[in-house]
C-alpha cells in the first residue's frame, strides 16, 4: 500500500491539463492494481498563507507569535508531517509565466523549514525528508524544456533536493497553446503518464 500524496496547482481546476495527466496516472495505477491511500491537496482552494517576515521568524522558532501566526506554524507542521508520511509525492506544476504557480510557491515556503525539512550543516544543507519520491506533471503553451526560460524543472529539483528528495521524474506537455503541437504533445504525455503508472 503505497501513500500518495497529490498537489494540484492549476488555476483551471477540470479545465487543467495537468490536472488531467495526474488522474491519467491514478486511474492507471488503479487499474494496474497498486494499491494506494491518495490524498489530493488542490492548492488552488487551501488558500495558504504568503511568507513574510512574522511567519518567517515563528517558522524558525520565535516565541510569543500572536494566535493567527500560531495558526500557521500548526499548518506547515501538517503539512509537513503529511510529507514525511509520504512515499509518492504527484506534483501538478504548469508553467505560469515561465514558472509554477504562485500557490505552489506559497506550500514550499510552508514546507522547506529548516531543523523540520532541512538542517545546515558547515558545509551544505541537508535534508530531512526519508524515503519519499516525486513525479512532476508540468504543461506549457510553449517548449522550454532544456532552456534558460524554464524555471519549473530547476526550482522543483533544487527545492525538493534540499528536504533530501533526489529521486524526481518529469512529465512535460509542451507546446499547448502551438496549433500544430498540441494533439501530439498531449498524447505523448499521457502515454507517458500511463507508462510510469506502476
Ligand atoms: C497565467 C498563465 C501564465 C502562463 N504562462 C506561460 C508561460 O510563461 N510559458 C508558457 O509556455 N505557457 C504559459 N502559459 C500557458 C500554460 O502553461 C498552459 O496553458 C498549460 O496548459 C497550463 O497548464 P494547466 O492547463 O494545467 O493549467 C500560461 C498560462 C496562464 C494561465
Amino acid at each position: 500500500m503505497a501513500k500518495v500524496l497529490v498537489l494540484k496547482s492549476s488555476i483551471m481546476g477540470d479545465n487543467s491539463q495537468t490536472n488531467r495527466l495526474i488522474d491519467a496516472f491514478l486511474t492507471q495505477r488503479a487499474e494496474n492494481g497498486v494499491q494506494d491511500e491518495v490524498i489530493i491537496r488542490d492548492l488552488t482552494t487551501l488558500n495558504l498563507p504568503v511568507l513574510d517576515a512574522e511567519i518567517f521568524h515563528a517558522l524558525r522558532g520565535a516565541e510569543n507569535v500572536a494566535a493567527p501566526i500560531q495558526e500557521i506554524i500548526q499548518l506547515s507542521d501538517e503539512l509537513i508531517a503529511e510529507l514525511k508520511a509520504t512515499d509518492l509525492l504527484l506534483i501538478g506544476a504548469p508553467m505560469y509565466n515561465l514558472n509554477v504557480p504562485t500557490q505552489l510557491k506559497n506550500w514550499f515556503d510552508l514546507v522547506a523549514r529548516a531543523r523540520h525539512t532541512f538542517r545546515y550543516t558547515e558545509t551544505y544543507p541537508q535534508g530531512l525528508v526519508e524515503g519519499v519520491k516525486a513525479i512532476v506533471m508540468s504543461s506549457r503553451g510553449g517548449i522550454h524544456v532544456g532552456q534558460a526560460t524554464d524555471a519549473v524543472t530547476p526550482y522543483l529539483q533544487s527545492v525538493l533536493g534540499l528536504m533530501g528528495i533526489h529521486q524526481v521524474d518529469f512529465i512535460y506537455a509542451e507546446g499547448l497553446d502551438m496549433a500544430a503541437l498540441r494533439a501530439d504533445a498531449l498524447k505523448d504525455a499521457h502515454l507517458k503518464a500511463q507508462q510510469i503508472a506502476v
